[in-house]
């Protein structure tokens, strides 16, 4: 396994890569990996013969007072864990290396930045897609694979993608979860064992709209009603949204016809949470 810090460098290998190896896939992360980072890297190598990971911690997505100071950067562990998937080329570029120039340009992806987390959480998604298309233009990989969790980020990619004709496959991994049902995510390191406890909620509330869904409920506000319910249960719990919305357009829809994506976003203490399932009539 190669560990690569410059642009440059990375062009050379990522070509190399995918000269000898056909296909090279791409797992774009932050580091701090679980087995969700690692699920998707099992799914890179089952696709490519060569698999790269870029470990960055992006500060164009993080806004003030956000935990960019703070987020969990665990290089060593992280390498031990790629290097025993089998990895072949590791990107860990500092901040200056990829944004030396000082970026004027950035990429939005209209209409879909400002939904969900993106209203709360502005610029995030300015700062995602432009450091994803910074990726695929240094790696050029063949494919790139991003995980269900995070939903509006893979909408969001997939769409510039197909806007700017990009020749890179996007694809898609299943959320990970702990046995009792929290999806994995690097900033549930942050959760006292109580706020741990209650943020069971999220997966709680999807599984109870889930429930009145598959009883033959096709209302949205009839399943967003019983979730707020769940989370009026759990007051350590404040809820930032709950929506049922169009798969590609994230747009909300009254009545499940077509196959939505349910997606929850909440605060335990200061650690923001998200979660979602995808529910098909
Ligand atoms: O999902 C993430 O970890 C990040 O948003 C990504 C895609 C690596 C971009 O920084």
């Amino acid at each position: 396994m190669r560990l690569v810090h410059t642009i440059e460098e990375m062009r050379e290998q990522s070509r190399a890569a995918r000269a000898k190896a056909g296909h090279l896939a791409l797992v774009p992360t932050m580091g701090a990996l679980h087995q969700g980072h690692l699920s998707l890297v099992r799914a890179a190598g089952a696709r490519a013969s060569a698999v790269a990971v870029s470990i960055f911690v992006n500060p164009t997505q993080f806004a003030p007072g956000e935990d960019f100071a703070v987020y969990p950067r665990t290089l060593a562990a992280d390498l031990k864990a790629l290097e025993a998937e089998g990895v072949e080329l590791v990107f860990a570029p500092s901040v200056d290396e990829m944004y030396a120039s000082n970026n004027l340009t950035w990429v939005v992806v209209e209409g879909l930045s400002e939904r969900l987390c993106g209203a709360s959480r502005p610029g995030h998604f300015r700062g995602v897609s432009t450091v994803v298309l910074k990726l695929l233009h240094i790696i050029t990989p063949d494919s790139a694979f991003f995980g269900q969790k995070d939903a509006l980020q893979v909408a969001i990619i997939r769409r510039m993608v197909r806007d700017l004709n990009l020749a890179t496959t996007i694809e898609v991994c299943p959320i990970v979860r702990d046995p009792d049902g929290l999806a994995l995510s690097s900033r549930n390191r942050y959760l006292t064992p109580e706020d741990r406890q209650s943020a069971l909620v999220l997966s709680r509330s999807l599984a109870q709209a889930e429930k009145l869904f598959k009883g033959g409920e096709r209302r949205s506000d009839r399943l967003i009603q019983a979730a707020k319910q769940a989370f009026a249960r759990e007051p350590r719990a404040r809820l930032d949204y709950f929506e049922i919305v169009d798969l590609d357009t994230i747009e909300p829809v009254p009545t499940i016809t077509q196959p939505v994506l349910i997606a929850v976003a909440a605060f335990l203490g200061r650690t923001r949470l998200i979660d979602n399932l995808i529910l098909t009539p």
